[in-house]
């Protein structure tokens, strides 16, 4: 197995694709050596966030280089960018999960390996818009770094939504999920929801962090339930706008900690997936 590193990626190994910017923005991309892929099973790392119309972009002139050497392409991306757009909720809305996945797909990648995919149920392997994608979780890590933080004190698991709800499988002790709902795809309505949270510490757990407004809204809940201290995990974390992870403490959480799947410039604690891979 051949890898092809980008220079998004250069913590998985050093880079052996050259990827430059002309003056005008436009990507250039190179493959030195490409000739000695040939019949190769091939994984190419990459990072398609942020930025993520010119990372999808270079990695599609990447692609159109390595399909001429071979079938048997696998790709590593551990945030999947595009893919909270899963479905026409309005008609002629673009459903950009199925466009990038088709595009991947016919651009001759054999699998997509990802982490808590968004428009996926749970980790496992799935098929959309063709292509095959092996979604993994990092669940399992986030929860043991709250072990960690926690020491030998107990905490309650919390996922604020029913799509991050297997999140908290991982719980030795309770756990609960709430129930969200949005007034449009950047604010919330309202979370509510039982949980036993009175006097005891909580891990709240999801997929993403994007506007915080989910995280902000389970910290208000989870404090009116009478939780006592609050910590966050996410796999991934957008943190899509000014300020948002100073914003998430300011409402009440101690910690916050997410992956590398994209690099952080927060002051976050971050967890390591490369080891996994
Ligand atoms: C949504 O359904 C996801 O699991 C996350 O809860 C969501 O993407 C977070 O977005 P935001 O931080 O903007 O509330």
């Amino acid at each position: 197995m051949k890898k092809l590193i980008t220079p998004y990626a250069s913590d998985f190994g050093k880079p052996n694709v050259i990827i430059k910017h002309f003056p005008d923005t436009e990507s250039y991309v190179q493959i030195p050596g490409i000739n000695s892929f040939k019949n190769q099973k091939i994984t190419i790392y990459h990072r398609l966030y942020p930025e993520p119309d010119k990372r999808i972009f270079e990695l599609l002139l990447l692609l159109s280089k390595v399909k001429e050497q071979t079938k048997n392409i696998e790709l590593l991306v551990s945030y999947l960018p595009y893919a909270r757009q899963d479905r026409e909720n309005k008609v002629g809305e673009a459903v950009s999960a199925n466009v990038l996945c088709g595009l991947l797909k016919n651009f001759g990648v054999k699998k997509l390996i990802t982490y808590d995919c968004h428009f996926l149920p749970t980790p496992g392997n799935f098929i959309r818009a063709g292509l095959k994608i092996e979604n993994r979780s990092a669940g399992r890590m986030l929860y043991a770094y709250a072990k960690k933080y926690f020491k030998k004190e107990k905490f309650v698991v919390v996922s604020p939504d029913e799509g991050a709800s297997y999140f908290t499988k991982h719980a030795e002790g309770l756990s609960h999920s709430l129930k969200k709902t949005r007034k449009s795809a950047t604010e919330i309505h309202k979370m509510e929801g039982h949980a036993e949270v009175k006097g005891k510490n909580v891990c709240i757990l999801d997929d993403i962090i994007a506007t915080g407004g989910t995280i902000m809204h389970a910290t208000k809940h989870l404090k009116e339930l009478g939780a006592k201290k609050i910590i966050v995990g996410t796999t991934h974390g957008v943190f899509a706008g000014e300020n948002i992870a100073d914003k998430i403490s300011r409402s009440g959480c101690a910690k916050i900690f997410t992956t590398n799947s994209i690099l952080q410039t927060n002051s976050v604690h971050v967890i390591e997936l490369s080891d996994k891979y």
